[in-house]
């Protein structure tokens, strides 16, 4: 969800009120993912990074964080949202902890759409974690055990990718998952991003032609030849 703070400088507002403008985005893209269909959201908050940013906004995005699931949790629970926070806690005020616990926990027997909420997260971090649990348990480093053991192992791995705000890069999100995601960029800041533009990312995605490192005709063998 990048291009908050550039939304905010470009109306000369303080790069807050582009995290609030981007909060109601994410609310907007939650319906928007429901009535297409799309069973599983992830989208990444805040960073293991984030934390170098000016403390201002640091405390702002805390302060919005407590303040969005105290407001939008019940609605989200109504609707039939199941929430998932993803990354590390301990470290995080601990009026978001307890409102992560109950959120999860007023969402837990929900289906319609499973909402993964990556904050104080990072690839990397996840990789780490991950591999500290599994040599902790004695298992061997393989994949299945690794994947097993990374925060996000309650949902299959993704399989488009979007990053708003015109730069072309992963930033630590979802190393390990997106090894076979579809990605899709564009340069819409994500306060602005609404239908069209998540219409035009699954209008992509349904035209990508994925070959999981197999050929096409291994595909669709009746096509061969
Ligand atoms: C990246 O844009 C965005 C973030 C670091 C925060 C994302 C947060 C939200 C969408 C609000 C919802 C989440 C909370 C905390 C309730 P940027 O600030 O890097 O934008 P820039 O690249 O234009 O500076």
């Amino acid at each position: 969800m990048d291009g908050n703070g550039r939304w905010a400088t470009k109306r000369f507002l303080p790069r807050l009120a582009g995290h609030k403008k981007g909060l109601d985005a994410l609310r907007r893209c939650v319906r928007l993912c429901m009535e297409r269909g799309v069973g599983i959201l992830t989208v990444f908050a805040f960073s293991s990074e984030n934390w170098g940013r000016p403390p201002e906004e640091v405390s702002g995005l805390m302060a919005l964080m407590a303040s969005a699931l105290a407001r939008e949790v019940p609605e989200l629970a109504q609707e039939g949202v199941r929430l998932h926070f993803v990354g590390a806690r301990a470290n995080l005020p601990a009026k978001v902890q307890a409102g992560f616990a109950q959120a999860e926990a007023a969402t837990a027997h929900n289906q319609q759409l499973v909402l993964n909420i990556c904050f104080n997260y990072g690839g990397r971090w996840d990789m780490a974690q991950a591999a500290a649990k599994v040599a902790a348990a004695g298992q061997a480093l393989t994949q299945e055990n690794l994947s097993a053991a990374m925060a996000l192992a309650h949902v299959p791995d993704p399989d488009l990718l979007i990053r708003t705000g015109g730069e072309l890069r992963l930033s630590n999100f979802l190393l390990w998952q997106a090894a076979y995601a579809e990605l899709f960029f564009t340069d819409r800041l994500w306060p602005d991003f609404d239908a069209p533009d998540l219409d035009a990312a699954l209008a992509q995605f349904a035209q990508r032609e994925r070959r999981f490192g197999q050929t096409s005709d291994q595909l669709s063998p009746s096509q061969a030849n």
